[in-house]
């Protein structure tokens, strides 16, 4: 059976190795097999839930499509477009608005941690945010939505909202019920300077997290004044317990390297950080300086990068206009 595969990401700026690890090394992955249909979405509106400079919008677009494709995302074989050339996105998050509950979106805690403690001052769309989500998806009958863990929960909002559509109108099986593709290991890389806190663009400090365009000076210095503890590396998983600032390097490394936690325990078990951190260094300037390299090159290739997007709205587009179509039929709109 052929996945269909959707997934989005905000262009917010200082797309991070947290964004690449948890989401975009799986999107290229699934694109590559040739059994998946994929979409990967510039998600623009869900950007302007808090302030946005707009010139700044404008060249984050263009940057998040350059990592796309500099990550390996094929645009020929995959679609990739932006959110909000696609009307059908902010029609049906309308629709699907008057079927989510009050009492569903005020249990989201990524809108309580990103509201902080100024509810009053966070705007309705930071609020009502995970609807627009589930109107991506359920548009193109996503069947699977690799994405990290803290959007999960999210995930599990687009599943009822189709539930209850499908209920509600009796349309047995007309909004395509998605599936969350998180990884059982490492869908939620932490910050380097506090590994109890994810990895995140809005952190103030650069330091905390590998962004996809840093050079290999910036990767040597964040990872060399990554925070650590004073013991030497653990023999055992078991012993990362109470470690996250081990556990999440480790992570960084096994993902990396494409093996498991269990694997990169044995390997550098009763060694020093310093000495591991050489290696974590060598492994990261491999995997990330390419892309960083690749990013620079298709900024300064402005026509490409605008005509995979023109590309991507003509193939989003004719899907999702005819889904939504269909939908305010079922609504009684005429
Ligand atoms: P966004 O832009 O915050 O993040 C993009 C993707 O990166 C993952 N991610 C992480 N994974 C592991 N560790 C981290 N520290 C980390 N930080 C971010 C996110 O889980 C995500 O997969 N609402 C979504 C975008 C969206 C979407 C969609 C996703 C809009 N519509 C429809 C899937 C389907 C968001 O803000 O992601």
């Amino acid at each position: 059976m052929t996945k269909k595969i959707f997934s989005g990401v905000q262009p917010t700026g200082n797309l991070h190795l947290g964004n690449y690890l948890g989401a975009i090394k799986n999107f290229v992955k699934l694109g590559n097999d040739s059994n998946n249909d994929c979409i990967y979405c510039v998600v623009d509106l869900h950007a302007i839930t808090v302030k946005q400079d707009p010139r700044l919008l404008t060249e984050n677009i263009r940057e998040t499509v350059a990592t796309f494709v500099a990550s390996g995302i094929d645009p020929e074989k995959n679609i990739i477009f932006n959110q909000s050339r696609v009307s059908a996105h902010a029609e049906a998050a309308w629709i699907f608005s008057c079927v989510a509950r009050m009492g569903w979106l005020s249990r989201m805690t990524q809108f309580k941690e990103k509201a902080g403690k100024d509810k009053e001052k966070a705007s309705v769309g930071l609020y009502s945010y995970p609807v627009l989500m589930a109107a991506d998806i359920l548009l193109y009958d996503a069947t699977h939505v690799p994405v990290g863990e803290d959007q999960k929960q999210h995930l599990e909002l687009s599943r009822d909202i189709a539930q209850k559509f499908n209920n509600d109108f009796d349309q047995d099986n007309f909004l395509k019920i998605p599936e969350p593709l998180i990884q059982k290991e490492f869908s939620r890389i932490m910050s380097l300077r506090d590994g109890t806190k994810k990895m995140s663009k809005s952190e103030v400090s650069d330091l905390s997290r590998i962004n996809l365009t840093d050079n290999k000076d910036s990767i040597i210095l964040k990872i060399k004044k990554a925070k650590t503890d004073p013991l030497p590396l653990p023999n055992n998983v078991t012993e990362l317990e109470n470690r996250a600032e081990a556990k999440n390097l480790l992570s960084i490394y096994s993902s990396l390297n494409e093996t498991s936690l269990e694997n990169s325990v044995k390997e550098f078990a009763g060694k020093n950080f310093s000495e591991f951190k050489e290696v974590l260094i060598q492994v990261l300037v491999d995997k990330i300086e390419p892309i960083s390299l690749e990013i620079n090159k298709l900024m300064s290739n402005q026509e490409y990068l605008d005509k995979i997007l023109d590309l991507g709205y003509e193939k989003a587009n004719d899907l999702a206009s005819k889904k939504v179509n269909r939908l305010k039929e079922i609504v009684g709109f005429y």
